[in-house]
């Protein structure tokens, strides 16, 4: 569904990911950690539609990679009694695509499109009609012979994930009755994320090795998740099994992940981004040559985690690195600064 990225940082979906975050993903609203207030109101959502026996309101679920939105999905789907139907933008190539699987829901169940903005525009004028009217036409032949069929659907839900709203169109995202933003984990979270995770993987914690793997897991519970895995394999071979604090910091120094989660690839970027452009500011297209990435994945990926601890600045002349990067990377501030 979403591209494979080998960075151990990612919060892409790793192809060594797939089996076990589905392990680990929670199945009930109560299981989920984090995102309270999402969940206090979706809660209600879910609540009220059941009450009136509706489907519930198409919804739309935006924010950086990694963080839950299919997780979300799911737990939507198992709390409503409904099936789910998974699919995503660029896999929707022709109108037939969507069509045979709008055709082949049933009242109140799920249709969940993740990279929604990555929907092609045939497919989306099917989309438009079909979640406003529960409808949609399809035009058979060509020319004057040409005619339309009108199908009529049960009234499901569109479950939406993209990790840029601003790329939808406009009446595209008006059509979603419910939008939720998505944001990063507190440290506090991610621990007991990664103490939850520990549990079902049979793994021996302690509550300091989780607050060590939480802290440099940029907010993420997909990549707190990851680094799990791999200081379990360190605490295996080097220790007794057990990840504390001293084997998880030693682990995620080899990892090459410092303290705030940053791994070899931020720390170049921000370097690069210090040294030859002296902070900024520097064009995406530019960053992204620099660090051999795609511009998308700089934007998606890398920037969000770096702009919420404060160490970029995006500008519309580009990119800025902060006092703070500076700091960082212990590289002494230009004395006439304007950052
Ligand atoms: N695993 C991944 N994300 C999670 C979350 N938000 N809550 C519980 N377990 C998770």
């Amino acid at each position: 569904m979403e591209e494979f990225d080998e960075r151990l940082l990612s919060a892409k979906v790793m192809k060594a990911d797939d089996e076990t975050e589905e392990s680990l993903r929670p199945h009930r609203l109560n299981e989920y950690i984090g995102q309270d207030r999402i969940k206090e109101n979706l809660d209600i959502y879910m609540r009220a539609a059941k009450n009136r026996d509706e489907a519930l309101d198409h919804v739309l679920l935006y924010g950086p990679p990694g963080l839950g939105k299919t997780t979300l999905a799911y737990i939507i789907a198992a709390e409503m009694g409904v099936s789910i139907r998974i699919t995503s933008g660029p896999a929707l190539e022709k109108s037939g695509d969507v069509v045979a699987l709008l055709t082949n829901l049933q009242k109140g169940d799920i249709l969940f499109i993740d990279e929604i903005h990555r929907l092609s525009r045939t497919v989306s004028e099917i989309l438009y009609p079909a979640m406003e009217d529960y409808e949609f036409d399809i035009i058979l032949g060509k020319g004057p012979s040409a005619r339309s069929i009108r199908f009529n659907l049960p009234h499901f839900t569109l479950i939406g994930a993209t990790t840029r709203s601003g790329q939808l169109a406009a009446p595209f995202r008006d059509r979603f009755g419910v939008l939720f933003r998505l944001e990063m984990y507190t440290g506090e979270e991610l621990s007991e994320i990664v103490t939850r995770s520990a549990g079902i993987l049979g793994i021996k914690i302690t509550s300091d090795g989780a607050a060590e793997i939480a802290s440099r897991s940029r907010g993420t519970p997909r990549v707190a998740n990851r680094l799990l895995r791999r200081v379990r394999d360190f605490a295996q071979i080097l220790g007794n099994g057990e990840i504390n604090k001293k084997t998880a910091a030693v682990a995620l120094e080899k990892l090459e992940v410092d303290e705030l989660g940053l791994d070899r690839t931020d720390r170049m970027m921000l370097d690069a981004m210090i040294r030859s452009f002296n902070g900024g500011p520097v064009g995406l297209e530019t960053l992204a040559a620099m660090i051999g990435e795609e511009p998308v994945t700089i934007e998606d990926v890398y920037e969000p985690y770096l702009m919420q601890i404060g160490f970029i600045n995006r500008t519309p002349r580009g990119r800025c690195a902060t006092a703070a990067a500076y700091r960082h990377l212990g590289i002494e501030l230009p004395s006439q600064t304007l950052l």
